[in-house]
């Protein structure tokens, strides 16, 4: 069984981070989203992997794969524009050939693996398995209608009156089959070819779609909150204590944060669970819960909580700052007294003067 990771897509929900990086690679709890997913597919034995790029973001993809601590047999293929999860399989048909594959969206991010979702499929003769799960407002998402028996009957893409709360979850397993589907799909009223639309196919067909119920979360990182959100969940449930950097007598570390290695804690607090990043200095700062820091970056006199900072990047003398994304190398900067709490959502680069 090979697998097939798609990492391309424009990102417009992550915008302004996206306008300079693809959204699989954008940290949770310092670690791109990505990196998750092949974790995921590495722990189910798989070793044949196809990575769906973009022109624009597929180097910096290539080079986040680099190091490859999977021992991977990685093939980029390049989708020239972002024209569905159905036209991404038709892209990598030559590197798919006969085989059944897993396929996971780089951006989708669930709280277990799925080694027994690959053992089941294998056990099942499926053409299709898919995993569900509730959601609030199942709109932005492929619904699932079950019967009584809990078999799938219907699939739809983004439905204005959904069937039921049961969302697809970016994670799926083909058969072969899924090909002949896919060539007699049309473009949907977004213009893409919908891989709803495909295993929809294969359930008019007669043919067998397995549906799990995920029983753990599962967080599509593609917007600001649901970044955040997947930040808060994986330092509350990954993170251990780890203190490998510099922390002097002046500071307090309490509970489970991570002090990565040549980075620097000097007068200041931090409430766990947390992470900071390689060769970052904080210093006379509070660092509150759900917070991660990337590497080399410099927090001097901030408040920070519940925040994402990329690395490279600068926070000086800020009052408060909670809820917030902020890009490489941007700088944030209290300018006048202003004792207020931020809320922001800035770009590699960028320069905030509050
Ligand atoms: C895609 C799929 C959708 C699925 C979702 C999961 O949506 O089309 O069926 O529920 O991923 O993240 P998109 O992110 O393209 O809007």
């Amino acid at each position: 069984m090979k697998a097939l990771v798609l990492a391309g897509g424009k990102g417009t929900r992550l915008r302004p981070l996206t306008y300079t990086m693809a959204k699989q690679l954008v940290p949770v709890a310092n670690k791109p989203v990505v990196h998750y997913v092949m974790h995921h597919i590495a722990e189910a034995g798989l070793r044949d992997v196809g990575v769906i790029i973009s022109p624009e973001t597929g180097d910096q993809v290539r080079e986040s794969l680099a190091p490859n601590p999977w021992g991977f047999t990685f093939t980029f293929i390049v989708q020239d524009r972002p024209a569905g999860l159905a036209h991404a399989v038709k892209v990598a048909r030559d590197f798919l050939e006969e085989d059944p594959f897993v396929m996971y969206l780089g951006d989708n991010l669930i709280g277990q693996g799925i080694g027994e979702f690959v053992r089941a499929f294998r056990e099942s003769g499926a053409d299709a398995a898919i995993l569900l799960k509730e959601v609030a407002d199942p709109r932005m998402f492929g619904v699932a209608q079950l019967n009584g028996s809990g078999r799938v009957i219907q699939l739809v893409e983004k439905p204005q009156d959904p069937p039921s709360n049961l969302a697809l979850v970016g994670v799926y397993i083909f058969s072969p089959a899924i090909h002949q589907a896919i060539d007699q799909i049309e473009p949907s009223w977004r213009g893409e070819l919908e891989i709803t639309d495909a295993i929809q196919k294969l359930l008019e067909q007669g043919r067998p779609v397995q549906s799990f119920l995920l029983q753990s979360w599962w967080l599509d990182c593609g917007k600001k909150d649901d970044l955040l959100e997947a930040n808060r969940v994986v330092l509350d449930e990954w993170i251990t204590r780890e203190i490998l950097g510099e922390v002097d007598e002046e500071s307090k570390i309490y509970g489970r944060v991570e002090v990565s290695p040549g980075a620097r804690v000097e007068g200041s607090t931090i409430r766990g669970p947390a992470i900071i990043g390689e060769g970052t200095r904080v210093k006379g700062s509070f660092i509150g819960p759900f917070t991660s820091i990337g590497r080399g970056c410099e927090i001097t006199d901030a408040v920070i909580e519940h925040t994402v900072i990329l690395d490279g990047a600068k926070v000086i003398g800020v009052s408060r700052l909670e809820d917030s994304v902020i890009g490489r190398n941007a700088v944030v900067r209290k300018q006048v007294t202003n004792h207020g709490a931020f809320r922001l959502m800035i770009g590699d680069d960028a320069e905030a003067l509050l």
